[in-house]
């Protein structure tokens, strides 16, 4: 019964450490908030805090990949909001890359409209901020015009029958030049101003759906080596072409059974195994990647997983405390094998304002170095200024993990928090709730 999936509904820190010590959770939580404000130091960079805003895809760019209007909003509002680090939306690399047909997508034409953005992020943040671009391929999930395009890297028993019936398996000629592609997207990036790029691994996207590809043939399946080819090749690539920062957003467990899943315990898929997840960080710090941002699951398949929620498509098996503690456990995990990497946690926002106390204890006691928010964004996208002017976040502001942020964005309309920010977004949340979307799309997009 204790460990049953049950709404958020402590009122205040003692009824909260009160459930994780019935759950036996062991989150270190610290009153004291000030070790957030600390400056991290990344690459030749100096960050002013160690708080994160994590990539929130708005699903809002123009056709060609371009910021519009309600992207510099969101962006001006994350930026005024404080966070050291700004780890900017999924960008795809090329065209067919895009998991909606408004996804980011950066390329030399529109190479000019994203530099207009960072120096308008600049300007906005108060001091400094660090920039990073996400640079992904969807893979599975690549719906570059509509239904098609999606592309995997094998087939698997629990994700294909989401599949558009026009997949195909990605051979080994059409992997190998991506490689090409993530090059070229990190020299547009670092020529639009960014600090870094990632180098996306997680959410089942591509490149982190051939971590699990056990059963393909050739240069990209089979062995840890051949599974992690194409990903490690990219990074090394970037790296001698271009003189830009490289991070990593990281799945570190997907939580579907293995030989489909990664980072799973081969007979109980529910149970993290980090055995090849910690090679791959040492992997990454040989070869010059500062930072690694932990997360896991999958949003389409296991939404619980990754984004713990108390509103959603289903009723996880048991507490969300479970899925957060898995979240920032990996990333404690993580950092323990590469102490000199810069590590960032995912799994606050489902805590409300007590994400940035579980966040100070956390660093406070070394589990990992900064702490990334994502939903709690759109909520609340100045929560660093609370914390560095009032040492907390405001119960009022909080995401309330009601999931209506992931509802438009499955509707196919524009995505952002129609609960906090509601004069921009509720409407936007009904008109997809009444099935208005392509029409309402388009006027929208019209209007932006
Ligand atoms: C609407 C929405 C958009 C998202 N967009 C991205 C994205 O572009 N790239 C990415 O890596 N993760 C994306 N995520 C996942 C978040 O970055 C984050 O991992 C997740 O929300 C869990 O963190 P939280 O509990 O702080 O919200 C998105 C999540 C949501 C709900």
């Amino acid at each position: 019964m204790a460990n049953e999936f049950s709404v958020f509904n402590f009122k205040s820190k003692d009824e909260l450490l009160k459930k994780m010590n019935e759950l036996d959770i062991k989150l270190p939580f610290e009153s004291n908030t000030e070790v957030l404000k600390k400056e991290q130091v990344i690459g030749d960079k100096t960050v002013k805090n160690s708080m994160v805003i994590l990539p929130m895809e708005g699903c809002d760019s123009n056709i060609d990949g371009s910021p519009t209007k309600l992207v510099y909003r969101r962006y001006e509002r994350f930026a005024k909001g404080g966070s050291g680090v700004l780890w900017m939306e999924a960008c795809a690399v090329c065209k067919g890359g895009r998991a909606n047909p408004r996804q980011m997508h950066i390329n030399r034409e529109n190479v000019g409209e994203f530099k207009k953005l960072t120096d308008h992020i600049r300007k906005s943040a108060d001091g400094s901020v660090y920039l990073v671009a996400q640079l992904t391929h969807s893979g599975r999930y690549a719906r570059p015009d509509n239904d098609m395009g999606a592309v995997i890297a094998y087939k698997n028993a629990h994700l294909d029958r989401f599949l558009p019936n026009n997949v195909h398996i990605i051979t080994d000629e059409e992997a190998k030049e991506l490689e090409g592609e993530y090059v070229r997207a990190a020299m547009l990036a670092k020529e639009a101003g960014f600090d870094a790029v990632d180098v996306k691994c997680c959410h089942r996207y591509l490149l982190s759906e051939f971590l699990s590809a056990y059963n393909r043939d050739g240069e990209y399946g089979g062995s840890f080596e051949n599974r992690t080819r194409l990903f490690f090749d990219i990074i090394r690539r970037i790296k001698e072409s271009c003189d830009i920062d490289i991070a990593v957003r990281l799945g570190a467990y997907d939580e579907i059974p293995y030989p489909d899943g990664f980072g799973v315990d081969i007979d109980d898929f529910r149970q993290v195994n980090l055995d090849e997840t910690k090679k791959i960080v040492r992997i990454l710090r040989d070869l010059g990647v500062k930072m690694i941002n932990v997360t896991g699951g999958n949003p389409y398949y296991n939404p619980h997983v990754n984004r713990p929620y108390d509103v959603g498509p289903y009723r996880p098996p048991v507490h969300q405390l479970n899925y957060v503690y898995k979240l920032l456990n990996a990333a404690r995990e993580l950092k323990q094998e590469v102490p000199e990497m810069t590590i960032v946690a995912t799994g606050f926002s489902w805590l409300r304002e007590y994400g940035a106390n579980i966040a100070a204890g956390c660093i406070k006691n070394g589990w990992f170095d900064m702490a990334g928010f994502g939903r709690q964004a759109f909520a609340y996208p100045d929560f660093a200024s609370d914390i560095i002017k009032d040492g907390t976040m405001y119960r009022n502001k909080c995401c309330v993990a009601c999931s209506k942020c992931t509802v438009m964005m499955r509707d196919g309309m524009v995505t952002g928090c129609s609960v906090r920010d509601s004069e921009v977004y509720l409407p936007i949340y009904n008109q997809g709730r009444n099935g208005k979307q392509s029409a309402i799309s388009n006027e929208i997009r019209e209007n932006l």
